[in-house]
């Protein structure tokens, strides 16, 4: 995965986690010890689990909860980060609809080694979405946070259900999104 993931995780943890000291009390107990995550550069995908489980041990929270709060802080940071993929008036599902085809494959263009978790936003009525995710890296519950996060963003009130799960032996993560007038 991306460092630049990895560097959204180290902001999280100062800004939501009591700061610096937990940033590097949490690299030391996931036994990575000091290291400074580059952007661009690729680092493992096993070391944002070790460090989500790490982090949710610390903190006495199940993982799950952990990862859908990293994605509710993310989301928005995503959209400033890369703003130059991301329409000034694009809303919530706009992002969503646009998130595979157009954001994460332009992210991507250049890696050969990329694998990018796959995601369909379908409209299915004015104020109704349904958003599958696949990806071998199951962070579904990062997805879950990264619509909460957008719609704060944007300042929608947005439900979200997941009805179908990979961790339950689903090919792929179905998400129910409705928008509240
Ligand atoms: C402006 C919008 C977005 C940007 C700029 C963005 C960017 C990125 C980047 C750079 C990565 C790291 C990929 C890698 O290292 O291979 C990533 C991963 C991920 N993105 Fe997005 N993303 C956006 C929207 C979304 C949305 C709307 C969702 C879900 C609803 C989503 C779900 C994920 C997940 C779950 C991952 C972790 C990797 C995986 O599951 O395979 N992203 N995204």
């Amino acid at each position: 995965m991306y460092g630049v993931i990895f560097d959204f995780l180290r902001s999280y943890v100062i800004e939501r986690h009591g700061g610096r000291a937990t940033w590097d009390a949490l690299l030391a107990e996931a036994g990575i010890g000091y290291k400074v995550y580059f952007p661009v550069a690729q680092y493992p995908d096993e070391e944002m689990v070790t460090l989500a489980n790490t982090a949710a041990r610390m903190l006495n929270v199940p993982v799950t909860a952990v990862l859908e709060d990293f994605g509710h802080f993310v989301g928005p940071s995503l959209v400033t980060y890369y703003e130059m993929f991301v329409k000034p008036e694009w809303k919530t599902f706009d992002v969503l609809e646009n998130a595979s085809s157009k954001i994460h494959d332009a992210i991507h263009r250049h890696n050969p080694k990329r694998n990018p978790p796959k995601l369909i936003a379908t409209r299915t009525g004015e104020h109704q979405m349904v958003v599958t995710y696949q990806s071998d890296r199951k962070l579904c519950f990062v997805a879950k946070g990264i619509i909460f996060g957008l719609s704060q963003k944007y300042g929608e009130d947005i439900q979200v259900r997941e009805t179908q799960c990979m961790h339950s032996g689903a090919e792929r993560c179905r998400f129910e999104v409705v928008r509240r007038e």
